[in-house]
């Protein structure tokens, strides 16, 4: 399938984990691939590896000057855009919240909230000029309820909800779809390495095996659903939020004894 022939793709924080999954099936499905974010290395090499159709550009989502240039670099390359990916996002090393600094709850905040506010803004025009796009923005099963000791990694992707909807409201007269993928537990660095500042990993203390499907979401699970929202084929969704979890939000499946 070539889903994206002659359609570019920006995928923030593409240069690894569910990024990189994200980046491989564009770029294999047609489209141009921009990779966005701050590991210039492992990015460069993920380009370099992609050959055509496929560039790095340094991007750290919280810079509005970056987002400009990076979005203009997309067109000058490409001759437009027509797809943002909002990945890049990170965790808050687990503490209560009346341990958490202020300085940790902005930076969290500030990178998966903000940083996907001036994705949408400095996008919007270029999809626009494309005759109209796709936006996905990526959340988390934390942002559909409280999980203790995560406050601003929760309360960060509750908030991308609202701007999804909002976003969707008012893009969608120029045929610009806004929408929200809500991972599970996907194995990526994120939780396999500590967070800055944490002791020990997710993976250390998180077990998939009482839920419903007892595996770890895969990145490339979260990658199907992606390039069906990016797609033509979802032409009539916007403003929806999809759960891509193995059934962890159902609660453990209990057994008979
Ligand atoms: N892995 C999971 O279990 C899980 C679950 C739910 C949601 N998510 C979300 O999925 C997305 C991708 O995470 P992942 O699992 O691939 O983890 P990851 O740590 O491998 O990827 C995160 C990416 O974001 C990039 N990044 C961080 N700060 C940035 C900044 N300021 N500017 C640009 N890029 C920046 C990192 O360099 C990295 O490439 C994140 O938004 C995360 O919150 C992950």
């Amino acid at each position: 399938m070539s889903r994206f022939t002659d359609q570019t793709v920006l995928v923030t924080g593409g240069s690894g984990g569910q990024g990189a999954s994200h980046v491989r099936a564009f770029h294999a499905e047609g489209a141009n691939v921009v990779i966005a974010g701050i590991d210039v290395e492992r990015g460069l090499a993920l380009a370099q590896e992609l050959g055509e159709r496929a560039r790095f550009v340094r991007l750290d989502v919280t810079d509005q000057a970056a987002w400009q240039a990076a979005v203009a670099d997309a067109q000058d390359a490409f001759g437009g855009l027509n797809v943002l990916v909002n990945n890049a996002g990170v965790q808050n090393p687990p503490a209560p919240i009346e341990d958490t600094e202020k300085a940790r709850w902005d930076n969290i905040l500030e990178v998966n909230l903000t940083g996907t506010f001036l994705g949408i803004q400095s996008a919007t025009p270029a999809l626009r000029r494309a005759g109209g796009g796709s936006i996905v923005n990526i959340a988390s099963t934390m942002g559909l309820g409280g999980t203790a000791f995560y406050a601003p990694y929760v309360a960060s992707k509750w908030a991308v909800r609202g701007l999804t909807q909002t976003a969707a409201l008012e893009l969608g007269r120029d045929r610009i779809r806004v929408n929200t993928i809500h991972p599970g537990v996907i194995a990526t660095p994120f939780i396999t390495e500590p967070a800055a500042g944490a002791a020990a990993p997710i993976a250390d203390f998180y077990s998939p095996d009482p839920f419903a499907i007892p595996r770890l979401g895969e990145p490339a699970d979260v990658t199907r659903l992606l390039l069906f929202l990016a797609s033509a084929d979802a032409s009539f969704i916007t403003g929806s939020e999809y759960v891509i979890d193995g059934g962890l939000l159902l609660g453990p499946a209990l057994q008979p004894a």
